[in-house]
Protein backbone atom coordinates (compact mmCIF):
# COMPACT_ATOMS: atom_id res chain seq x y z
CA UNK A 1 0.00 0.00 0.00
CA UNK A 2 1.71 3.56 -0.97
CA UNK A 3 1.18 6.26 2.02
CA UNK A 4 0.70 9.64 0.32
CA UNK A 5 3.01 12.30 2.09
CA UNK A 6 0.69 15.40 2.91
CA UNK A 7 3.21 18.28 2.17
CA UNK A 8 2.57 21.67 3.43
CA UNK A 9 2.77 24.29 0.66
CA UNK A 10 6.14 26.21 0.49
CA UNK A 11 6.22 29.56 1.50
CA UNK A 12 8.37 31.71 -0.66
CA UNK A 13 9.29 34.96 0.33
CA UNK A 14 10.15 37.63 -2.16
CA UNK A 15 12.36 40.74 -1.42
CA UNK A 16 11.41 42.97 -4.81
CA UNK A 17 8.10 41.10 -6.01
CA UNK A 18 6.23 44.32 -6.76
CA UNK A 19 8.39 45.10 -9.09
CA UNK A 20 8.39 44.25 -13.22
CA UNK A 21 9.95 41.00 -12.65
CA UNK A 22 8.58 39.96 -9.54
CA UNK A 23 5.41 40.86 -10.26
CA UNK A 24 5.16 38.56 -13.07
CA UNK A 25 7.16 35.54 -10.87
CA UNK A 26 4.67 36.00 -8.32
CA UNK A 27 1.91 35.50 -10.64
CA UNK A 28 3.59 32.46 -11.73
CA UNK A 29 4.52 31.13 -7.87
CA UNK A 30 0.69 31.53 -7.20
CA UNK A 31 -0.51 29.99 -9.68
CA UNK A 32 1.68 26.87 -8.95
CA UNK A 33 0.11 26.86 -5.35
CA UNK A 34 3.16 27.98 -3.35
CA UNK A 35 2.35 30.31 -0.17
CA UNK A 36 4.28 33.61 -1.20
CA UNK A 37 5.16 36.81 0.92
CA UNK A 38 5.96 40.23 -0.75
CA UNK A 39 8.01 42.23 0.81
CA UNK A 40 7.57 45.89 -0.11
CA UNK A 41 8.11 49.30 0.86
CA UNK A 42 4.49 50.48 0.62
CA UNK A 43 2.01 48.24 0.31
CA UNK A 44 0.37 50.68 -2.01
CA UNK A 45 3.11 49.11 -4.59
CA UNK A 46 1.76 45.97 -4.33
CA UNK A 47 -1.91 46.61 -4.88
CA UNK A 48 -1.88 44.43 -7.91
CA UNK A 49 -0.77 41.83 -6.20
CA UNK A 50 -3.23 41.45 -2.98
CA UNK A 51 -5.97 39.79 -4.93
CA UNK A 52 -3.67 36.92 -5.65
CA UNK A 53 -5.16 33.92 -3.15
CA UNK A 54 -1.81 32.41 -2.53
CA UNK A 55 -0.41 36.03 -2.26
CA UNK A 56 0.40 38.46 1.25
CA UNK A 57 2.41 41.37 1.02
CA UNK A 58 4.27 42.63 3.97
CA UNK A 59 5.51 46.40 4.38
CA UNK A 60 9.19 45.80 5.17
CA UNK A 61 12.14 48.00 5.32
CA UNK A 62 14.49 45.48 3.89
CA UNK A 63 17.76 48.06 5.14
CA UNK A 64 16.65 47.09 8.83
CA UNK A 65 18.13 43.89 9.43
CA UNK A 66 15.75 42.94 12.86
CA UNK A 67 12.57 44.17 10.64
CA UNK A 68 13.93 41.90 7.14
CA UNK A 69 15.09 38.83 9.73
CA UNK A 70 11.74 39.17 11.02
CA UNK A 71 10.22 39.06 7.99
CA UNK A 72 12.05 36.36 6.52
CA UNK A 73 11.07 34.27 9.67
CA UNK A 74 8.50 30.77 8.58
CA UNK A 75 10.28 31.21 5.00
CA UNK A 76 11.08 27.90 3.22
CA UNK A 77 12.86 29.77 0.38
CA UNK A 78 14.30 33.29 -0.67
CA UNK A 79 13.51 34.92 -3.95
CA UNK A 80 15.99 37.93 -4.24
CA UNK A 81 15.03 40.63 -7.11
CA UNK A 82 16.29 43.92 -5.60
CA UNK A 83 17.95 46.16 -7.63
CA UNK A 84 18.41 49.91 -8.63
CA UNK A 85 19.53 51.42 -11.84
CA UNK A 86 19.84 54.60 -10.47
CA UNK A 87 21.17 55.45 -6.81
CA UNK A 88 19.33 58.43 -4.80
CA UNK A 89 19.88 58.63 -1.25
CA UNK A 90 20.52 55.65 0.98
CA UNK A 91 19.70 53.68 -1.95
CA UNK A 92 23.15 53.37 -3.23
CA UNK A 93 24.59 50.62 -5.34
CA UNK A 94 26.84 49.05 -2.79
CA UNK A 95 23.96 49.11 -0.07
CA UNK A 96 21.19 47.59 -2.68
CA UNK A 97 23.12 45.07 -4.67
CA UNK A 98 26.00 44.60 -1.98
CA UNK A 99 25.42 44.69 1.29
CA UNK A 100 21.70 43.76 1.10
CA UNK A 101 22.54 40.55 -0.65
CA UNK A 102 24.59 39.84 1.90
CA UNK A 103 22.58 40.36 4.75
CA UNK A 104 20.04 38.52 2.96
CA UNK A 105 22.64 35.33 2.89
CA UNK A 106 23.47 35.93 6.43
CA UNK A 107 19.70 35.80 7.65
CA UNK A 108 18.85 32.96 5.40
CA UNK A 109 21.76 31.07 7.67
CA UNK A 110 20.87 31.70 10.69
CA UNK A 111 17.18 30.97 10.24
CA UNK A 112 17.90 27.86 8.59
CA UNK A 113 16.32 28.91 4.93
CA UNK A 114 18.43 27.01 2.73
CA UNK A 115 16.86 27.80 -0.54
CA UNK A 116 17.98 31.49 -2.14
CA UNK A 117 17.29 32.57 -5.46
CA UNK A 118 18.91 36.07 -6.11
CA UNK A 119 18.70 38.12 -9.57
CA UNK A 120 21.75 40.07 -10.55
CA UNK A 121 22.61 41.37 -14.01
CA UNK A 122 24.38 40.07 -17.40
CA UNK A 123 27.79 41.30 -17.66
CA UNK A 124 28.63 42.16 -13.36
CA UNK A 125 32.00 41.89 -13.23
CA UNK A 126 34.29 43.40 -10.61
CA UNK A 127 36.27 44.81 -13.53
CA UNK A 128 33.07 46.67 -15.49
CA UNK A 129 33.23 50.17 -16.31
CA UNK A 130 30.08 50.89 -14.59
CA UNK A 131 29.37 50.88 -10.38
CA UNK A 132 26.02 49.34 -11.22
CA UNK A 133 27.63 46.15 -13.01
CA UNK A 134 30.48 46.25 -10.24
CA UNK A 135 28.26 46.05 -7.43
CA UNK A 136 26.30 43.92 -9.22
CA UNK A 137 29.11 41.18 -9.33
CA UNK A 138 29.77 42.03 -5.31
CA UNK A 139 26.56 41.24 -4.62
CA UNK A 140 27.15 37.37 -6.71
CA UNK A 141 30.30 37.08 -5.06
CA UNK A 142 29.11 37.65 -1.36
CA UNK A 143 26.18 34.79 -1.84
CA UNK A 144 28.40 32.57 -3.27
CA UNK A 145 30.57 32.48 -0.48
CA UNK A 146 27.79 31.29 1.57
CA UNK A 147 27.24 28.79 -0.81
CA UNK A 148 28.59 25.79 1.54
CA UNK A 149 25.54 26.49 3.59
CA UNK A 150 22.86 27.48 1.31
CA UNK A 151 21.63 26.51 -2.16
CA UNK A 152 21.94 29.00 -4.10
CA UNK A 153 21.41 29.89 -7.31
CA UNK A 154 22.10 33.47 -9.31
CA UNK A 155 20.17 34.53 -12.65
CA UNK A 156 22.07 37.18 -14.96
CA UNK A 157 19.75 38.75 -17.20
CA UNK A 158 20.13 40.96 -20.70
CA UNK A 159 17.83 43.90 -20.33
CA UNK A 160 14.16 42.43 -19.87
CA UNK A 161 11.38 43.09 -21.63
CA UNK A 162 7.63 43.06 -21.09
CA UNK A 163 4.19 45.21 -20.71
CA UNK A 164 5.31 47.48 -18.27
CA UNK A 165 8.94 47.59 -18.90
CA UNK A 166 11.29 50.28 -18.67
CA UNK A 167 13.92 49.75 -21.45
CA UNK A 168 11.50 49.57 -24.45
CA UNK A 169 8.67 52.11 -23.24
CA UNK A 170 11.33 54.24 -22.87
CA UNK A 171 12.63 53.80 -26.57
CA UNK A 172 8.89 53.75 -27.77
CA UNK A 173 8.37 57.25 -25.91
CA UNK A 174 11.35 58.69 -27.02
CA UNK A 175 9.86 57.53 -30.68
CA UNK A 176 6.73 59.22 -29.70
CA UNK A 177 7.59 62.16 -27.96
CA UNK A 178 10.86 63.39 -29.97
CA UNK A 179 11.13 64.59 -33.75
CA UNK A 180 15.12 63.23 -33.91
CA UNK A 181 16.67 60.74 -31.42
CA UNK A 182 20.20 61.44 -30.14
CA UNK A 183 21.16 58.03 -29.41
CA UNK A 184 24.29 57.42 -26.89
CA UNK A 185 25.69 54.21 -27.55
CA UNK A 186 23.92 53.40 -30.71
CA UNK A 187 26.36 50.04 -31.22
CA UNK A 188 26.15 48.45 -27.87
CA UNK A 189 24.32 45.54 -28.03
CA UNK A 190 21.70 43.70 -26.27
CA UNK A 191 20.00 40.13 -26.09
CA UNK A 192 16.76 41.10 -24.80
CA UNK A 193 14.54 38.52 -22.76
CA UNK A 194 10.83 38.21 -22.10
CA UNK A 195 9.78 39.15 -18.88
CA UNK A 196 7.70 35.36 -18.66
CA UNK A 197 11.46 33.47 -19.78
CA UNK A 198 12.66 35.17 -16.81
CA UNK A 199 9.69 34.37 -14.27
CA UNK A 200 9.59 30.78 -15.77
CA UNK A 201 13.97 30.22 -15.33
CA UNK A 202 12.93 31.37 -11.55
CA UNK A 203 10.30 28.86 -11.66
CA UNK A 204 12.30 25.83 -13.04
CA UNK A 205 15.29 26.20 -10.75
CA UNK A 206 13.14 26.66 -7.81
CA UNK A 207 12.97 22.91 -6.83
CA UNK A 208 15.76 21.35 -8.92
CA UNK A 209 18.68 20.64 -7.63
CA UNK A 210 20.91 20.59 -10.54
CA UNK A 211 20.35 24.56 -10.41
CA UNK A 212 21.96 24.42 -6.77
CA UNK A 213 25.18 26.16 -6.37
CA UNK A 214 24.93 27.55 -10.24
CA UNK A 215 25.23 30.95 -11.99
CA UNK A 216 22.33 31.25 -15.17
CA UNK A 217 23.35 33.79 -18.39
CA UNK A 218 19.70 34.93 -19.31
CA UNK A 219 19.64 36.04 -23.03
CA UNK A 220 16.50 35.93 -25.74
CA UNK A 221 16.83 34.17 -29.12
CA UNK A 222 18.57 37.53 -31.15
CA UNK A 223 20.86 39.96 -30.39
CA UNK A 224 20.24 43.84 -31.70
CA UNK A 225 22.46 46.85 -31.62
CA UNK A 226 20.66 49.89 -29.52
CA UNK A 227 20.07 51.64 -32.90
CA UNK A 228 18.61 48.42 -34.37
CA UNK A 229 16.37 48.44 -31.26
CA UNK A 230 15.15 51.97 -31.72
CA UNK A 231 14.57 51.65 -35.54
CA UNK A 232 12.50 48.17 -34.37
CA UNK A 233 10.39 50.41 -32.13
CA UNK A 234 9.77 52.98 -34.72
CA UNK A 235 8.83 50.03 -37.28
CA UNK A 236 6.03 48.91 -34.83
CA UNK A 237 4.82 52.28 -34.17
CA UNK A 238 4.93 53.36 -37.53
CA UNK A 239 7.09 56.55 -36.80
CA UNK A 240 10.23 57.52 -38.80
CA UNK A 241 12.59 59.54 -36.86
CA UNK A 242 16.39 60.57 -37.46
CA UNK A 243 18.69 58.89 -35.67
CA UNK A 244 22.22 60.44 -34.45
CA UNK A 245 24.31 58.73 -32.86
CA UNK A 246 26.63 59.72 -30.17
CA UNK A 247 30.29 59.29 -29.65
CA UNK A 248 31.49 58.52 -26.41
CA UNK A 249 31.91 61.68 -25.23
CA UNK A 250 28.97 63.13 -26.62
CA UNK A 251 27.25 60.14 -24.99
CA UNK A 252 28.66 60.80 -21.35
CA UNK A 253 27.43 64.65 -21.87
CA UNK A 254 24.40 63.49 -22.59
CA UNK A 255 24.21 61.01 -19.59
CA UNK A 256 25.67 63.91 -17.14
CA UNK A 257 22.53 65.79 -18.95
CA UNK A 258 19.98 64.22 -17.53
CA UNK A 259 21.26 63.34 -14.60
CA UNK A 260 20.38 66.84 -14.05
CA UNK A 261 16.87 66.64 -14.60
CA UNK A 262 14.66 65.66 -11.74
CA UNK A 263 13.64 62.66 -13.17
CA UNK A 264 16.36 60.52 -13.85
CA UNK A 265 16.27 58.97 -17.34
CA UNK A 266 19.67 58.22 -18.00
CA UNK A 267 23.21 58.61 -16.12
CA UNK A 268 26.95 58.38 -16.92
CA UNK A 269 26.27 55.09 -15.02
CA UNK A 270 24.11 53.71 -17.57
CA UNK A 271 26.34 55.12 -20.05
CA UNK A 272 29.17 53.53 -18.26
CA UNK A 273 27.34 50.26 -18.31
CA UNK A 274 26.63 50.34 -22.23
CA UNK A 275 30.41 49.96 -22.53
CA UNK A 276 30.20 46.43 -22.68
CA UNK A 277 27.90 44.62 -25.11
CA UNK A 278 25.23 42.65 -22.94
CA UNK A 279 25.12 39.69 -24.64
CA UNK A 280 25.50 35.92 -23.16
CA UNK A 281 28.66 33.35 -23.56
CA UNK A 282 25.83 30.66 -24.44
CA UNK A 283 22.38 29.83 -25.10
CA UNK A 284 20.26 29.16 -21.48
CA UNK A 285 21.11 26.30 -20.31
CA UNK A 286 18.90 23.51 -21.02
CA UNK A 287 18.07 22.00 -17.42
CA UNK A 288 16.09 25.41 -17.20
CA UNK A 289 13.86 24.32 -20.09
CA UNK A 290 13.35 27.53 -21.13
CA UNK A 291 12.89 28.39 -25.14
CA UNK A 292 13.43 32.54 -25.25
CA UNK A 293 10.37 34.01 -26.91
CA UNK A 294 11.47 36.40 -30.10
CA UNK A 295 10.84 40.39 -28.79
CA UNK A 296 8.53 40.10 -32.45
CA UNK A 297 6.25 38.42 -31.08
CA UNK A 298 5.72 40.52 -28.20
CA UNK A 299 6.38 43.93 -28.20
CA UNK A 300 4.04 45.19 -30.99
CA UNK A 301 1.00 43.65 -28.57
CA UNK A 302 1.98 45.90 -26.02
CA UNK A 303 3.38 48.95 -27.95
CA UNK A 304 0.50 49.09 -29.71
CA UNK A 305 -1.97 48.22 -27.25
CA UNK A 306 -0.75 50.33 -24.60
CA UNK A 307 -3.21 52.50 -22.66
CA UNK A 308 -2.96 55.84 -22.44
CA UNK A 309 -1.29 56.10 -19.17
CA UNK A 310 1.05 53.57 -20.30
CA UNK A 311 3.17 56.15 -22.09
CA UNK A 312 4.31 57.66 -18.78
CA UNK A 313 4.93 54.19 -17.04
CA UNK A 314 8.66 54.65 -17.63
CA UNK A 315 8.97 57.96 -16.50
CA UNK A 316 7.31 56.95 -13.53
CA UNK A 317 9.28 54.09 -12.46
CA UNK A 318 12.37 56.23 -13.20
CA UNK A 319 10.99 58.51 -10.30
CA UNK A 320 10.21 55.48 -8.25
CA UNK A 321 6.82 55.63 -8.28
CA UNK A 322 4.77 53.18 -8.32
CA UNK A 323 3.50 51.56 -12.20
CA UNK A 324 0.37 50.65 -13.08
CA UNK A 325 0.88 49.82 -16.89
CA UNK A 326 2.23 46.23 -16.74
CA UNK A 327 -1.81 45.66 -15.24
N1 LIG B 1 14.53 44.94 -15.97
C1 LIG B 1 15.67 44.64 -16.58
O1 LIG B 1 15.82 44.89 -17.78
C2 LIG B 1 16.77 43.98 -15.80
C3 LIG B 1 17.92 43.56 -16.48
C4 LIG B 1 18.94 42.96 -15.75
C5 LIG B 1 18.82 42.76 -14.40
N2 LIG B 1 17.69 43.18 -13.76
C6 LIG B 1 17.57 42.98 -12.32
O2 LIG B 1 16.37 42.28 -12.05
C7 LIG B 1 15.85 42.69 -10.79
C8 LIG B 1 14.40 43.08 -10.94
O3 LIG B 1 14.33 44.11 -11.91
P1 LIG B 1 12.96 44.85 -12.22
O4 LIG B 1 13.07 45.35 -13.61
O5 LIG B 1 11.83 43.99 -11.82
O6 LIG B 1 13.08 46.09 -11.25
P2 LIG B 1 11.92 46.99 -10.61
O7 LIG B 1 10.65 46.87 -11.38
O8 LIG B 1 12.51 48.33 -10.43
O9 LIG B 1 11.68 46.30 -9.22
C9 LIG B 1 12.70 46.25 -8.26
C10 LIG B 1 12.08 46.15 -6.90
O10 LIG B 1 13.11 46.47 -5.97
C11 LIG B 1 12.53 47.12 -4.88
N3 LIG B 1 13.37 48.25 -4.47
C12 LIG B 1 13.92 49.19 -5.26
N4 LIG B 1 14.62 50.06 -4.50
C13 LIG B 1 14.48 49.65 -3.23
C14 LIG B 1 14.95 50.12 -1.98
N5 LIG B 1 15.68 51.21 -1.91
N6 LIG B 1 14.63 49.45 -0.87
C15 LIG B 1 13.85 48.36 -0.95
N7 LIG B 1 13.35 47.85 -2.08
C16 LIG B 1 13.68 48.49 -3.20
C17 LIG B 1 11.19 47.67 -5.27
O11 LIG B 1 10.24 47.14 -4.36
P3 LIG B 1 9.09 48.05 -3.66
O12 LIG B 1 8.93 49.30 -4.50
O13 LIG B 1 7.89 47.18 -3.69
O14 LIG B 1 9.57 48.32 -2.30
C18 LIG B 1 10.95 47.13 -6.66
O15 LIG B 1 9.74 46.45 -6.75
C19 LIG B 1 16.76 43.79 -10.29
O16 LIG B 1 17.71 43.25 -9.41
C20 LIG B 1 17.46 44.28 -11.55
O17 LIG B 1 18.73 44.84 -11.28
C21 LIG B 1 16.67 43.78 -14.43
Amino acid sequence: MSINKITAPSTITILGGAGFVGSCLVAKLDEAGYQVKVLSRRRENSRHLILLPNVQVVECDVMDNHALKAALTGSDKVINLIGILHEAGNNTFEAMHHQLPRRVAQICEELNIQRLLHMSALQADIHAPSQYLKSKALGEATINACSKKLDITIFKPSVIFGRGDSFINLLANLVKFLPVIFLAKPKVKFQPIWVEDVAQCFMSALENTATYGKTYELGGPSVYTLRELVQKVMAILGKQRPIFGLNDTLSMAQGFMLELMPIKLMTRDNIRSMQVDSICSAQIAPELGVVPTSLDVIVPEYLLNASPRAAYAAFRRAAGRAISARR
